[in-house]
């Protein structure tokens, strides 16, 4: 997979030289270019933002610069024998980015990415390269960072991890969670290694039992047990044909039973007042 970026701070991307990304990198399963932004900013001042339109707080940044990098990064791309590439626009008022889009953008050849600072890039840009490529405007969680930099960290990380040959087990996909497949509406639950005792705590007697099916079933009951915790949503959404008959008895324990609509919901007689 080929990656560009094109930011005002090349510097704040130099954690893509390190760890799993670095080392996808060195592999040569990545090819990742960091570019200045203003290189493509003629004026005396290298000026890439200038005041809103109809007034406010605040910078946008401007169309000129953004349009010359990225026409030179696509032709430099295409001349590199790269193709079809998507452009990621990190921006608050993007669509989430979650695991699936993870798994969609890890199945494209090319991303470009338009990292912005202030309050973000005057719109014509992402509508005029939308006329020519997919374009994902998208967001990595409800709040405000002071750019879209630290997000193209984010989306590269939980993307490469997801390319062929980058991870060492491509089983460990499958139970990720979020992930299609048996864990998607399940957050996963603890995780224990060695030594065997650690100040006083142990470790659950069926991991040390070699038994593959109770040890698959205390995870499942451990990762409901964790999801109605901090997610429930994401259990109240799920469809219920997602729950077995042990998931059932599990979400029972815990509170939790089919509605009318067979969705499963708090039990309103355990509520309290
Ligand atoms: N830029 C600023 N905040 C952001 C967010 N939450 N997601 C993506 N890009 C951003």
């Amino acid at each position: 997979m080929r990656i560009d970026v094109v930011t005002i701070f090349p510097d704040y991307l130099e954690p893509l030289n390190v760890s799993l990304v670095g080392k996808a990198r060195t592999a040569g399963r990545l090819d990742v270019r960091v570019h200045d932004l203003r290189d493509w900013a003629y004026d005396r001042h290298n000026t890439v933002d200038d005041t809103p339109y109809g007034g406010g707080p605040g910078m946008v940044m401007k169309t000129e610069p953004w349009g010359e990098a990225l026409d030179q990064v696509l032709a430099d791309g295409y001349e590199a024998g790269a193709r079809l590439p998507a452009l990621v626009v990190p921006t608050p008022s993007g669509r989430p980015f979650t695991q699936a889009l993870a798994v969609e953008l890890s199945e494209r050849p090319w991303l470009v990415f338009t990292p912005a600072r202030y309050e973000g890039i005057d719109s014509r840009v992402a509508a005029e390269y939308a006329t020519r490529l997919p374009v994902y405007e998208v967001s990595i969680g409800d709040y405000v960072l002071a750019g879209g930099e630290a997000a193209v960290l984010v989306v590269t990380e939980a993307v490469a991890r997801l390319l062929p040959g980058v991870l060492g087990n491509a089983e460990s996909h499958r139970d990720d969670s979020f992930a299609p497949g048996p864990m998607a509406h399940l957050l996963e639950g603890p995780v224990l290694t060695k030594p065997p005792q650690w100040r006083g705590r142990g470790i659950p007697e069926v991991l040390l039992s070699g038994h593959h099916g109770k040890i698959a079933r205390w995870r499942r009951d451990e990762a409901l047990r964790r999801t109605i915790a901090h997610r429930p949503d994401l259990i109240a959404a799920a469809d219920p044909a997602a729950f077995d008959k042990k998931d059932r008895e599990m979400l029972s324990i815990l509170g939790w039973l089919p509605g009318p609509d067979g969705r499963f919901g708090p039990n309103p007689e355990a509520m309290e007042e």
